[in-house]
């Protein structure tokens, strides 16, 4: 696979390799990716940054999609309410790449990384290369995917009948490759994590056999497989008001749907198992 090096460690703006900017090491860097559009990516990425903020963490988050800026408009829709109802809310700082010169990429990367525990990263459903370098940046790399065989096609093939992998798919190796150029770049690692988004509530056949083509693939290609947001219309409600799970409390009384939806929103973030923030290591 040298194309997949060559991708992370050459070209005019593959510059993954080179050494990473200040504040990169103290700062955890979790990527949001899949060239799969639609997955959830901003969705999840926009309440993994608010429920690190809400823990009092120092989070900046970057867009990268800078068509759709959709992470970028849930958090100025977000001020928007911070100043319409003057209610008291968390908000990350947050910038959208341009989307055209790796000059612009790394100095949003330099800037926002500077004094932040956490840089949230969101990055277009498409092959980009900012993704990229965002990809090979990070210490968590967060794979959104909905139970379907169509999503899963991007990382992996299975069997017509069996339903069991025959072989990783072109993101599979995408990823691996940058892993490897990561570790031999400054020996770390990228904890992949395959996240399950829009899980559904009650047990079907298909969830059932893309679960066991995941746990599958996981052992071979090396990632994680967590359970993410259920599949619930309040996710698709609170982008408007830059609202997450989190702040129920500012959306009116909270039903038993809002209490599990909660629930899993924190067994999420458990699942993701970031590093505790050293300012609050501090504190406690
Ligand atoms: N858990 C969920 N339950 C219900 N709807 C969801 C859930 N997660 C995401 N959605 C909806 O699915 C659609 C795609 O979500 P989102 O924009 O977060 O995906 P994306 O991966 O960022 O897409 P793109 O690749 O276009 O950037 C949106 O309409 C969103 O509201
Ligand atoms: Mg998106």
């Amino acid at each position: 696979m040298r194309a997949g090096l060559l991708w992370v460690c050459t070209g005019s703006i593959n510059r993954g390799c080179d050494e990473l900017p200040q504040g990169a090491e103290k700062t955890h860097i979790i990527v949001f990716a899949n060239e799969k559009g639609g997955t959830g990516k901003s969705t999840t990425a926009v309440h993994v940054a608010i429920a690190l903020a809400a823990k009092g963490a120092r989070v900046a988050c970057l867009d990268l999609d800078h068509r759709q800026r959709t992470m970028g408009r849930y958090l100025d829709n977000r001020a928007e309410t911070m100043r319409r109802t003057g209610r008291d809310l968390v908000i990350p700082r947050h910038k959208t790449g341009d989307g055209k010169t790796a000059e612009n990429f790394e100095g949003l990367f330099a800037e926002l990384s500077e004094g932040a525990d956490f840089l949230v990263i969101d990055t277009p459903g498409r092959d980009d290369p900012f993704a990229r370098m965002a990809a090979v940046r990070a210490n968590t790399l967060v794979t959104p995917m909905n139970d379907s065989f169509v999503d899963f096609d991007l990382i992996g093939q299975v069997h017509p009948e069996t339903f069991k992998v025959t072989r990783p798919s072109f993101y599979s190796e995408l990823i691996w490759e940058t892993r490897k150029a990561r570790a031999k770049e400054d020996g770390s690692t990228i904890d992949w994590v395959v996240l399950r988004n829009r899980l559904q509530h009650i047990e079907a056949r298909n969830m059932r056999r893309v679960s066991e083509a995941l746990d599958q693939l996981a052992k071979r290609v090396g990632f994680r497989v967590i359970p993410g947001l259920g599949e619930r219309v309040i996710y698709r409600e609170l982008f408007p008001a830059g609202l997450t799970m989190l702040d129920s409390r500012d959306f009116g009384e909270m039903g038993l749907a809002h209490v599990a939806a909660r629930q899993e929103l924190r067994e999420m973030m458990a699942a993701l198992a970031l590093p505790e923030p050293a300012a609050l290591t501090l504190v406690a």
